[in-house]
């Protein structure tokens, strides 16, 4: 499909032309996210809590592990983002929505970039070190029972669950989009789809 398939609008503020699709390489990694992700949440259910007399034992290392993937696939999703502007301009969004979508984005970026660092904090205030898939072993970044860090990982985890929630929302408005509203939103975001013309 050539370049310019992409490009349908322009923008009025860059002046640029404005992509109606999103590229091969963010779709990829908007998918390889959701993978991870999932996969982040399963082992919270199946791994005991974490508390002031917990050892490492595998199902822990395996959150520490995906967590600090999803961190570093996060950061470069990020740079890519910022290098390439976002497909936001549905036509017929009420002006909350566009904002809601919009916040929505915002916080999952905040979130998968700033809270892994917390729960870091708190794995190393519990004295948990964190080896990444056993072979990139990462330095401790707080003091064993540092307040501040155990606090740390007290918003790391209210960051988390508000995360879980705002996936349902964000799921729940894809799919509205797609099988009761009949735009491309959710298959502009699917692998194939997206790069239609005006
Ligand atoms: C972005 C990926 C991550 C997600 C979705 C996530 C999710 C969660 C959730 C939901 C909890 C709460 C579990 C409960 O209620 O018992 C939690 C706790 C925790 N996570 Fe993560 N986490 C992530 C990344 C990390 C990383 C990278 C580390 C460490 C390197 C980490 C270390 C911890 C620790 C130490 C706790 C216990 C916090 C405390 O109670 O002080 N997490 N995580
Ligand atoms: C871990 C869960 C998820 C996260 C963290 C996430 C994150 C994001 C982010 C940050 C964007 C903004 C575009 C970008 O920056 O590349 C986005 C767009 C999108 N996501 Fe997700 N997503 C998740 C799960 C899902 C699921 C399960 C679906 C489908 C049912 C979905 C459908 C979409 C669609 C359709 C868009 C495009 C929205 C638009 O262009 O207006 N997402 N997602």
């Amino acid at each position: 499909m050539p370049h310019h398939d992409k490009f349908t609008s322009v923008d009025p503020r860059t002046a640029q032309p404005r992509p109606s699709g999103y590229s091969a390489t963010a779709k990829t990694l908007h998918w390889l996210i959701v993978l991870l992700v999932l996969a982040q949440f399963v082992v919270v259910f199946l791994m005991p809590s974490i508390g002031r007399d917990t050892v490492l034992e595998p199902l822990i290392t395996r959150h520490f592990s995906i967590g600090v993937l999803i961190l570093v696939v996060m950061a470069f999703r990020w740079m890519l983002r910022l290098h390439h502007p976002v497909p936001l301009d549905t036509p017929g969004l009420a002006a909350w929505e566009r904002w809601l979508a919009y916040a929505t984005h915002r916080l999952f970026y905040f979130i998968l970039l700033i809270g892994p660092f917390l729960g870091w904090a708190s794995a190393s205030a519990h004295s948990l070190s964190v080896n990444i898939f056993g072979v990139i072993p990462l330095p401790s970044i707080a003091a064993p029972k540092a307040s501040w860090a155990l606090t740390a990982g007290d918003i790391h985890t209210v960051m988390m669950w508000t995360l879980l929630a705002l996936i349902g929302l964000h799921v729940a408005a894809a799919l509205t989009h797609h099988y009761f509203r009949h735009d491309d939103v959710l298959r502009r975001m699917l692998p194939g789809g997206g790069t239609r013309r005006p």
